[in-house]
Protein backbone atom coordinates (compact mmCIF):
# COMPACT_ATOMS: atom_id res chain seq x y z
CA UNK A 1 0.00 0.00 0.00
CA UNK A 2 1.70 3.05 -1.40
CA UNK A 3 0.83 5.08 2.21
CA UNK A 4 3.51 7.68 3.28
CA UNK A 5 4.36 9.32 6.09
CA UNK A 6 2.23 12.07 6.78
CA UNK A 7 5.48 14.85 7.98
CA UNK A 8 6.13 14.91 3.97
CA UNK A 9 2.63 16.01 2.49
CA UNK A 10 3.97 17.30 -0.62
CA UNK A 11 3.61 21.36 -0.25
CA UNK A 12 1.20 21.90 -2.88
CA UNK A 13 -1.23 19.16 -1.09
CA UNK A 14 -0.74 21.36 2.18
CA UNK A 15 -1.49 24.18 0.70
CA UNK A 16 -4.65 22.60 -0.06
CA UNK A 17 -5.52 21.65 3.24
CA UNK A 18 -5.25 25.30 4.31
CA UNK A 19 -6.96 26.65 1.94
CA UNK A 20 -9.50 24.44 2.77
CA UNK A 21 -8.81 24.99 6.63
CA UNK A 22 -9.74 28.65 6.13
CA UNK A 23 -13.04 28.16 4.03
CA UNK A 24 -14.13 25.43 6.66
CA UNK A 25 -12.97 27.33 10.19
CA UNK A 26 -15.64 29.38 12.12
CA UNK A 27 -13.50 31.50 15.16
CA UNK A 28 -15.23 32.05 18.31
CA UNK A 29 -15.52 35.87 17.22
CA UNK A 30 -17.78 34.56 14.62
CA UNK A 31 -19.45 32.38 16.55
CA UNK A 32 -20.82 35.23 18.51
CA UNK A 33 -21.83 37.25 15.41
CA UNK A 34 -23.91 34.61 13.99
CA UNK A 35 -25.40 34.22 17.75
CA UNK A 36 -26.33 37.80 18.12
CA UNK A 37 -27.75 37.12 14.33
CA UNK A 38 -29.47 34.27 14.94
CA UNK A 39 -31.28 35.67 18.38
CA UNK A 40 -32.69 38.59 16.40
CA UNK A 41 -34.08 36.40 13.60
CA UNK A 42 -35.69 33.99 16.47
CA UNK A 43 -37.70 37.69 17.96
CA UNK A 44 -38.20 38.46 14.11
CA UNK A 45 -40.17 35.11 13.16
CA UNK A 46 -41.95 35.88 16.39
CA UNK A 47 -43.22 38.75 14.84
CA UNK A 48 -46.11 39.70 12.79
CA UNK A 49 -43.90 40.48 9.87
CA UNK A 50 -42.18 37.46 10.22
CA UNK A 51 -38.90 36.71 8.96
CA UNK A 52 -36.91 33.49 7.26
CA UNK A 53 -36.91 31.55 10.58
CA UNK A 54 -40.54 30.60 10.53
CA UNK A 55 -41.52 29.95 14.61
CA UNK A 56 -44.35 27.45 14.28
CA UNK A 57 -46.59 27.66 17.58
CA UNK A 58 -47.62 24.05 17.84
CA UNK A 59 -50.18 24.91 20.35
CA UNK A 60 -48.52 22.29 22.74
CA UNK A 61 -49.14 23.94 25.96
CA UNK A 62 -47.33 22.95 29.16
CA UNK A 63 -44.31 20.69 30.28
CA UNK A 64 -45.73 16.98 31.35
CA UNK A 65 -45.73 16.33 35.13
CA UNK A 66 -44.93 12.91 34.76
CA UNK A 67 -47.82 11.87 36.43
CA UNK A 68 -49.65 11.52 32.77
CA UNK A 69 -51.11 8.07 31.90
CA UNK A 70 -52.78 6.37 29.31
CA UNK A 71 -51.87 4.41 25.92
CA UNK A 72 -51.32 6.32 22.52
CA UNK A 73 -50.17 5.00 19.14
CA UNK A 74 -47.15 7.26 17.55
CA UNK A 75 -46.44 7.71 13.84
CA UNK A 76 -43.35 8.95 12.92
CA UNK A 77 -42.73 10.00 9.27
CA UNK A 78 -38.71 11.43 9.50
CA UNK A 79 -36.75 11.79 7.08
CA UNK A 80 -35.54 7.93 7.02
CA UNK A 81 -37.55 5.78 8.43
CA UNK A 82 -41.34 5.42 9.30
CA UNK A 83 -42.22 4.17 12.65
CA UNK A 84 -45.02 3.21 14.10
CA UNK A 85 -44.86 2.73 18.03
CA UNK A 86 -47.90 1.78 21.20
CA UNK A 87 -46.63 3.61 23.85
CA UNK A 88 -48.23 3.23 27.10
CA UNK A 89 -47.27 5.84 30.36
CA UNK A 90 -47.42 3.98 33.30
CA UNK A 91 -49.27 5.33 36.55
CA UNK A 92 -45.33 5.58 37.61
CA UNK A 93 -44.32 8.81 37.53
CA UNK A 94 -42.05 9.64 34.18
CA UNK A 95 -42.48 6.06 33.12
CA UNK A 96 -43.34 4.26 29.70
CA UNK A 97 -43.78 1.22 27.62
CA UNK A 98 -42.88 1.01 24.10
CA UNK A 99 -43.59 -1.35 21.47
CA UNK A 100 -42.43 -0.51 17.57
CA UNK A 101 -42.28 -1.56 14.46
CA UNK A 102 -39.52 0.33 11.58
CA UNK A 103 -40.32 0.29 8.25
CA UNK A 104 -37.75 1.85 5.98
CA UNK A 105 -38.64 4.91 3.40
CA UNK A 106 -38.41 3.98 0.36
CA UNK A 107 -36.47 6.70 -1.32
CA UNK A 108 -38.37 6.99 -3.86
CA UNK A 109 -41.52 8.02 -2.25
CA UNK A 110 -39.48 11.38 -1.10
CA UNK A 111 -40.03 12.46 -4.59
CA UNK A 112 -43.13 10.48 -5.85
CA UNK A 113 -46.74 11.10 -5.81
CA UNK A 114 -48.64 12.19 -2.56
CA UNK A 115 -51.01 9.29 -2.65
CA UNK A 116 -48.35 6.67 -2.58
CA UNK A 117 -46.85 8.46 0.20
CA UNK A 118 -50.51 8.66 2.45
CA UNK A 119 -51.01 5.35 1.36
CA UNK A 120 -47.81 3.53 2.12
CA UNK A 121 -48.19 5.34 5.42
CA UNK A 122 -51.70 3.81 6.20
CA UNK A 123 -50.51 0.58 5.03
CA UNK A 124 -47.86 0.62 7.66
CA UNK A 125 -50.26 1.71 10.63
CA UNK A 126 -52.59 -1.05 9.25
CA UNK A 127 -49.84 -3.84 9.53
CA UNK A 128 -48.70 -2.34 12.59
CA UNK A 129 -52.56 -2.66 14.81
CA UNK A 130 -53.17 -6.01 12.99
CA UNK A 131 -49.69 -7.66 14.56
CA UNK A 132 -50.31 -5.65 17.82
CA UNK A 133 -54.33 -6.19 18.14
CA UNK A 134 -55.70 -8.68 15.41
CA UNK A 135 -58.56 -7.64 13.33
CA UNK A 136 -58.52 -3.76 13.39
CA UNK A 137 -62.31 -3.52 11.80
CA UNK A 138 -63.43 -4.83 16.00
CA UNK A 139 -61.03 -1.98 17.44
CA UNK A 140 -62.33 1.42 19.24
CA UNK A 141 -60.31 4.07 17.47
CA UNK A 142 -56.79 5.22 19.36
CA UNK A 143 -55.38 8.44 20.01
CA UNK A 144 -52.29 8.89 18.00
CA UNK A 145 -49.92 11.88 17.71
CA UNK A 146 -48.28 11.95 14.29
CA UNK A 147 -44.59 13.26 13.98
CA UNK A 148 -44.54 15.08 10.73
CA UNK A 149 -41.21 16.74 11.06
CA UNK A 150 -41.17 19.61 8.30
CA UNK A 151 -42.48 23.00 8.45
CA UNK A 152 -45.94 23.23 9.14
CA UNK A 153 -48.19 25.92 9.93
CA UNK A 154 -50.59 25.15 12.45
CA UNK A 155 -53.96 27.29 13.65
CA UNK A 156 -54.60 24.20 15.84
CA UNK A 157 -52.78 21.06 17.16
CA UNK A 158 -54.61 18.67 14.94
CA UNK A 159 -53.98 20.80 11.71
CA UNK A 160 -50.69 21.03 9.84
CA UNK A 161 -50.66 23.32 6.44
CA UNK A 162 -47.03 22.24 4.78
CA UNK A 163 -44.80 25.53 4.35
CA UNK A 164 -42.78 23.87 2.85
CA UNK A 165 -40.86 20.13 2.22
CA UNK A 166 -36.65 20.02 3.48
CA UNK A 167 -34.27 16.99 3.91
CA UNK A 168 -34.56 16.49 0.25
CA UNK A 169 -38.59 15.54 0.24
CA UNK A 170 -40.57 16.88 -3.23
CA UNK A 171 -43.80 15.67 -3.47
CA UNK A 172 -46.33 17.32 -5.14
CA UNK A 173 -49.42 18.57 -4.30
CA UNK A 174 -48.74 18.58 -0.17
CA UNK A 175 -47.16 22.36 0.01
CA UNK A 176 -49.48 24.58 1.44
CA UNK A 177 -52.16 22.44 2.32
CA UNK A 178 -53.17 21.06 5.27
CA UNK A 179 -52.13 17.34 5.52
CA UNK A 180 -54.08 15.90 8.39
CA UNK A 181 -56.98 15.51 5.91
CA UNK A 182 -55.18 13.84 3.16
CA UNK A 183 -53.60 11.52 6.01
CA UNK A 184 -56.80 10.47 7.33
CA UNK A 185 -58.97 10.38 4.22
CA UNK A 186 -55.92 7.35 3.77
CA UNK A 187 -55.91 5.27 6.82
CA UNK A 188 -60.13 5.40 6.40
CA UNK A 189 -59.61 4.01 3.22
CA UNK A 190 -57.43 1.48 4.73
CA UNK A 191 -59.83 0.93 7.60
CA UNK A 192 -57.84 1.86 10.13
CA UNK A 193 -59.13 3.00 13.46
CA UNK A 194 -57.59 6.02 14.53
CA UNK A 195 -57.81 9.54 16.05
CA UNK A 196 -55.38 11.97 15.51
CA UNK A 197 -55.09 14.27 18.77
CA UNK A 198 -52.29 15.95 17.54
CA UNK A 199 -49.62 16.65 14.50
CA UNK A 200 -46.41 17.08 16.18
CA UNK A 201 -42.56 18.19 15.00
CA UNK A 202 -39.94 15.71 16.41
CA UNK A 203 -37.88 18.74 18.07
CA UNK A 204 -41.03 19.07 20.08
CA UNK A 205 -41.72 15.98 20.76
CA UNK A 206 -38.03 15.31 21.96
CA UNK A 207 -38.64 18.72 24.12
CA UNK A 208 -41.47 17.15 25.83
CA UNK A 209 -40.26 13.74 25.92
CA UNK A 210 -37.09 14.89 27.50
CA UNK A 211 -38.82 17.32 30.13
CA UNK A 212 -40.79 14.25 31.32
CA UNK A 213 -37.95 12.91 32.79
CA UNK A 214 -35.77 15.75 33.54
CA UNK A 215 -37.36 19.12 34.55
CA UNK A 216 -34.37 21.06 33.74
CA UNK A 217 -34.68 20.47 29.94
CA UNK A 218 -35.48 23.71 28.21
CA UNK A 219 -34.94 23.26 24.53
CA UNK A 220 -35.25 19.81 22.50
CA UNK A 221 -33.13 19.54 19.09
CA UNK A 222 -32.72 17.19 16.17
CA UNK A 223 -28.74 17.38 14.71
CA UNK A 224 -30.49 13.98 12.41
CA UNK A 225 -31.19 13.85 8.63
CA UNK A 226 -32.71 17.82 9.24
CA UNK A 227 -31.52 19.73 11.98
CA UNK A 228 -33.84 21.98 14.44
CA UNK A 229 -34.77 22.98 17.38
CA UNK A 230 -37.91 23.61 19.68
CA UNK A 231 -38.42 25.22 23.18
CA UNK A 232 -41.17 27.10 25.33
CA UNK A 233 -42.37 30.37 24.67
CA UNK A 234 -44.39 32.93 26.79
CA UNK A 235 -47.79 33.84 25.11
CA UNK A 236 -46.92 37.37 25.77
CA UNK A 237 -43.91 37.47 23.82
CA UNK A 238 -45.19 35.89 20.69
CA UNK A 239 -46.85 39.33 18.61
CA UNK A 240 -48.15 37.61 16.18
CA UNK A 241 -50.60 35.42 18.26
CA UNK A 242 -51.20 38.43 20.15
CA UNK A 243 -54.85 38.83 18.22
CA UNK A 244 -55.81 35.65 19.99
CA UNK A 245 -55.79 37.12 23.35
CA UNK A 246 -54.30 34.43 25.34
CA UNK A 247 -53.08 34.92 29.19
CA UNK A 248 -49.19 36.45 28.67
CA UNK A 249 -47.83 33.85 31.11
CA UNK A 250 -48.85 30.65 28.91
CA UNK A 251 -46.62 28.63 27.89
CA UNK A 252 -46.83 27.68 23.89
CA UNK A 253 -43.95 25.48 22.78
CA UNK A 254 -42.23 26.72 19.17
CA UNK A 255 -40.71 24.61 16.49
CA UNK A 256 -38.36 27.26 15.39
CA UNK A 257 -37.41 25.42 12.45
CA UNK A 258 -34.03 27.22 12.65
CA UNK A 259 -33.01 25.36 9.35
CA UNK A 260 -34.17 28.10 7.97
CA UNK A 261 -31.65 30.35 9.22
CA UNK A 262 -29.92 32.48 7.53
CA UNK A 263 -31.58 32.04 3.84
CA UNK A 264 -30.39 35.59 2.91
CA UNK A 265 -27.00 34.95 3.34
CA UNK A 266 -25.86 37.62 5.47
CA UNK A 267 -23.24 36.13 8.37
CA UNK A 268 -22.79 32.46 7.95
CA UNK A 269 -19.23 31.46 6.21
CA UNK A 270 -20.59 29.88 3.35
CA UNK A 271 -18.11 27.94 0.78
CA UNK A 272 -18.09 27.39 -3.10
CA UNK A 273 -19.45 23.90 -2.17
CA UNK A 274 -22.74 25.00 0.02
CA UNK A 275 -24.01 27.40 -3.10
CA UNK A 276 -23.47 24.25 -5.45
CA UNK A 277 -25.22 22.02 -2.45
CA UNK A 278 -28.43 24.49 -2.32
CA UNK A 279 -28.07 25.46 -6.29
CA UNK A 280 -28.34 21.87 -6.77
CA UNK A 281 -31.07 20.88 -4.10
CA UNK A 282 -35.05 20.78 -5.02
CA UNK A 283 -35.88 23.78 -2.58
CA UNK A 284 -33.00 26.40 -3.58
CA UNK A 285 -32.44 29.14 -1.07
CA UNK A 286 -34.32 27.38 1.37
CA UNK A 287 -32.67 25.75 4.46
CA UNK A 288 -29.66 27.79 4.50
CA UNK A 289 -28.30 26.54 8.20
CA UNK A 290 -29.85 23.29 7.90
CA UNK A 291 -27.70 22.76 4.69
CA UNK A 292 -24.44 23.20 6.55
CA UNK A 293 -24.89 21.11 9.76
CA UNK A 294 -27.61 18.48 8.81
CA UNK A 295 -26.39 14.75 8.50
CA UNK A 296 -28.37 14.31 4.58
CA UNK A 297 -25.63 17.10 3.43
CA UNK A 298 -22.46 16.60 5.36
CA UNK A 299 -21.10 13.51 2.84
CA UNK A 300 -22.31 15.55 0.01
CA UNK A 301 -20.28 18.48 1.39
CA UNK A 302 -17.24 15.95 1.10
CA UNK A 303 -17.69 14.90 -2.13
CA UNK A 304 -18.12 18.35 -3.72
CA UNK A 305 -14.62 19.16 -1.69
CA UNK A 306 -12.54 15.82 -3.14
CA UNK A 307 -14.21 16.07 -6.84
CA UNK A 308 -12.90 19.90 -7.13
CA UNK A 309 -9.83 19.40 -5.90
CA UNK A 310 -9.84 16.35 -8.57
CA UNK A 311 -10.62 18.70 -11.15
CA UNK A 312 -9.48 22.68 -10.60
CA UNK A 313 -6.47 21.77 -8.94
CA UNK A 314 -3.22 22.54 -10.32
CA UNK A 315 -1.82 19.17 -8.39
CA UNK A 316 -5.08 17.29 -8.65
CA UNK A 317 -5.33 14.58 -6.13
CA UNK A 318 -6.53 11.24 -7.12
CA UNK A 319 -4.33 11.88 -10.55
CA UNK A 320 -4.73 9.26 -12.91
CA UNK A 321 -7.70 7.59 -11.27
CA UNK A 322 -11.15 6.91 -12.38
CA UNK A 323 -13.37 9.00 -10.00
CA UNK A 324 -16.51 8.49 -11.92
CA UNK A 325 -17.93 6.48 -8.61
CA UNK A 326 -16.98 9.63 -6.64
CA UNK A 327 -18.76 11.94 -9.49
CA UNK A 328 -22.51 10.27 -8.50
CA UNK A 329 -24.41 12.94 -6.33
CA UNK A 330 -25.40 12.03 -2.37
CA UNK A 331 -23.19 8.88 -2.84
CA UNK A 332 -21.95 9.62 0.43
CA UNK A 333 -23.84 9.96 3.25
CA UNK A 334 -22.84 11.51 6.89
CA UNK A 335 -21.45 7.49 8.02
CA UNK A 336 -18.95 7.74 5.39
CA UNK A 337 -17.85 11.06 7.05
CA UNK A 338 -17.84 9.25 10.55
CA UNK A 339 -15.79 6.12 9.45
CA UNK A 340 -13.11 8.27 8.36
CA UNK A 341 -13.20 10.39 11.95
CA UNK A 342 -13.48 7.17 13.72
CA UNK A 343 -10.43 5.72 11.86
CA UNK A 344 -8.17 4.87 14.69
CA UNK A 345 -4.99 3.84 12.76
CA UNK A 346 -1.92 6.46 12.04
CA UNK A 347 -1.61 4.88 8.72
CA UNK A 348 -5.54 5.70 7.83
CA UNK A 349 -5.60 1.61 6.59
CA UNK A 350 -9.37 2.02 7.26
CA UNK A 351 -9.75 5.47 5.40
CA UNK A 352 -7.79 3.65 2.36
CA UNK A 353 -9.83 0.57 2.58
CA UNK A 354 -13.34 2.90 2.40
CA UNK A 355 -11.90 4.76 -0.58
CA UNK A 356 -11.05 1.17 -2.05
CA UNK A 357 -14.51 -0.77 -1.23
CA UNK A 358 -16.96 2.09 -1.98
CA UNK A 359 -15.37 4.03 -4.63
CA UNK A 360 -12.83 2.30 -6.22
CA UNK A 361 -9.96 4.89 -5.67
CA UNK A 362 -6.66 4.47 -4.16
CA UNK A 363 -6.11 7.52 -2.31
CA UNK A 364 -1.71 7.62 -1.69
CA UNK A 365 -0.73 8.88 1.86
CA UNK A 366 -0.91 12.50 1.48
CA UNK A 367 -4.22 12.29 -0.02
CA UNK A 368 -5.58 10.43 3.05
CA UNK A 369 -4.28 12.98 4.92
CA UNK A 370 -6.07 15.67 3.35
CA UNK A 371 -9.06 13.36 3.34
CA UNK A 372 -8.85 12.98 6.98
CA UNK A 373 -8.66 16.79 7.28
CA UNK A 374 -11.27 17.26 5.63
CA UNK A 375 -13.62 15.67 7.50
CA UNK A 376 -12.98 16.72 10.12
CA UNK A 377 -13.51 19.93 9.06
CA UNK A 378 -16.97 19.31 8.10
CA UNK A 379 -17.76 17.86 10.86
CA UNK A 380 -16.33 20.30 13.28
CA UNK A 381 -17.78 23.48 11.73
CA UNK A 382 -21.41 21.28 11.34
CA UNK A 383 -21.26 21.26 15.28
CA UNK A 384 -20.05 24.56 16.07
CA UNK A 385 -22.55 26.22 13.88
CA UNK A 386 -25.29 24.08 15.42
CA UNK A 387 -23.90 25.64 19.04
CA UNK A 388 -24.81 28.86 17.58
CA UNK A 389 -28.68 28.10 17.71
CA UNK A 390 -28.30 26.46 21.17
CA UNK A 391 -27.07 29.89 22.59
CA UNK A 392 -29.21 32.12 20.43
CA UNK A 393 -32.27 30.53 22.41
CA UNK A 394 -30.83 30.52 25.43
CA UNK A 395 -29.91 33.86 25.38
CA UNK A 396 -33.26 35.02 23.90
CA UNK A 397 -34.60 32.92 26.90
CA UNK A 398 -32.21 34.46 29.62
CA UNK A 399 -31.61 30.41 30.27
CA UNK A 400 -27.91 30.27 32.23
CA UNK A 401 -28.32 26.84 33.65
CA UNK A 402 -30.12 24.32 31.69
CA UNK A 403 -30.31 21.02 29.89
CA UNK A 404 -30.69 21.03 26.11
CA UNK A 405 -32.15 16.94 25.37
CA UNK A 406 -30.76 16.39 21.32
CA UNK A 407 -31.38 13.21 19.19
CA UNK A 408 -30.62 12.30 15.64
CA UNK A 409 -28.19 10.46 13.96
CA UNK A 410 -25.83 13.29 13.39
CA UNK A 411 -25.71 13.68 17.26
CA UNK A 412 -25.80 10.55 18.39
CA UNK A 413 -23.46 8.41 15.86
CA UNK A 414 -21.08 11.38 14.63
CA UNK A 415 -17.71 10.92 16.50
CA UNK A 416 -16.98 14.41 18.66
CA UNK A 417 -20.15 15.80 17.54
CA UNK A 418 -20.90 16.76 20.97
CA UNK A 419 -17.94 17.92 22.40
CA UNK A 420 -17.24 20.31 19.52
CA UNK A 421 -20.96 21.31 20.28
CA UNK A 422 -19.92 21.78 23.87
CA UNK A 423 -16.33 23.80 23.39
CA UNK A 424 -18.04 26.39 20.97
CA UNK A 425 -21.01 27.01 23.43
CA UNK A 426 -18.34 27.70 25.70
CA UNK A 427 -16.36 30.54 23.13
CA UNK A 428 -20.03 31.43 22.79
CA UNK A 429 -20.92 31.89 26.08
CA UNK A 430 -17.35 32.80 27.68
CA UNK A 431 -17.55 29.94 30.29
CA UNK A 432 -14.46 29.82 32.18
CA UNK A 433 -12.08 26.36 32.15
CA UNK A 434 -13.83 23.57 33.78
CA UNK A 435 -11.70 22.91 37.29
CA UNK A 436 -12.76 19.02 37.24
CA UNK A 437 -13.40 17.74 33.86
CA UNK A 438 -16.77 15.89 34.97
CA UNK A 439 -17.70 19.11 36.16
CA UNK A 440 -21.50 20.27 33.95
CA UNK A 441 -21.63 22.77 32.23
CA UNK A 442 -24.00 25.72 32.65
CA UNK A 443 -25.84 24.46 29.53
CA UNK A 444 -26.02 20.98 28.65
CA UNK A 445 -26.59 19.31 25.32
CA UNK A 446 -27.67 15.92 26.42
CA UNK A 447 -29.11 12.56 24.78
CA UNK A 448 -32.87 12.69 24.52
CA UNK A 449 -35.82 10.82 25.38
CA UNK A 450 -37.66 9.04 22.23
CA UNK A 451 -39.24 12.51 20.67
CA UNK A 452 -41.22 10.91 18.07
CA UNK A 453 -42.88 8.11 20.45
CA UNK A 454 -42.82 9.19 23.61
CA UNK A 455 -42.76 12.65 23.09
CA UNK A 456 -45.89 12.11 20.58
CA UNK A 457 -47.75 10.14 22.75
CA UNK A 458 -46.80 12.45 25.84
CA UNK A 459 -48.22 15.80 23.39
CA UNK A 460 -51.12 13.70 22.93
CA UNK A 461 -51.81 13.37 26.32
CA UNK A 462 -51.54 16.53 27.11
CA UNK A 463 -53.86 17.35 24.45
CA UNK A 464 -56.55 15.43 25.59
CA UNK A 465 -56.00 16.80 29.45
CA UNK A 466 -56.43 20.61 27.88
CA UNK A 467 -59.66 19.42 26.31
CA UNK A 468 -61.34 17.82 29.25
CA UNK A 469 -60.36 21.20 31.36
CA UNK A 470 -62.21 22.91 28.69
CA UNK A 471 -59.22 24.92 27.28
CA UNK A 472 -60.19 24.95 23.48
CA UNK A 473 -57.70 26.95 21.87
CA UNK A 474 -55.85 25.51 18.79
CA UNK A 475 -58.21 22.80 18.89
CA UNK A 476 -59.75 21.82 15.56
CA UNK A 477 -62.23 18.56 16.05
CA UNK A 478 -62.98 18.59 19.72
CA UNK A 479 -65.00 15.48 18.88
CA UNK A 480 -61.69 13.63 18.13
CA UNK A 481 -60.82 14.17 22.04
CA UNK A 482 -63.70 12.54 23.53
C1 LIG B 1 -35.99 19.68 9.00
C2 LIG B 1 -37.48 19.90 9.17
C3 LIG B 1 -37.83 20.08 10.61
C4 LIG B 1 -37.28 18.94 11.45
C5 LIG B 1 -35.79 18.76 11.19
C6 LIG B 1 -35.22 17.57 11.92
O1 LIG B 1 -35.34 20.84 9.41
O2 LIG B 1 -37.89 21.03 8.41
O3 LIG B 1 -39.23 20.15 10.77
O4 LIG B 1 -37.51 19.19 12.79
O5 LIG B 1 -35.55 18.60 9.82
O6 LIG B 1 -35.84 16.39 11.57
Amino acid sequence: MPLGSFQDVPKDLAKEIENLEKQFTVDTAKLKEITDHFKNELEKGLSVEGGSIPMNPTWVMAFPTGHETGTYLALDMGGTNLRVCEITLTEQKSEFDIIQSKYRMPEELKTGDADELWEYIADCLHQFIETHHGDPSKLDKLPLGFTFSYPATQNYIDEGVLQRWTKGFDIDGVEGHNVVPMFEAAIARRGVPIKLSALINDTTGTLIASAYTDTKMKIGCIFGTGCNAAYMEDCGSIPKLAHMNLPPDTPMAINCEWGAFDNEHKVLPRTPYDVIIDKDSPRPGQQAFEKMIAGLYLGEIFRLVLVDLHDNHETPIFANQDISKLRKAYSLDSSFLSAIEEDPFENLSETFELFQTKLDISPNGPELELIRRTAELIGTRAARLSACGVAAISKKKGYTNCHVGADGSVFNKYPHFKARGAQALREILDWPEKKDPKEEDPIEILAAEDGSGVGAALIAALTLQRVKAGLMHGILHPENFK
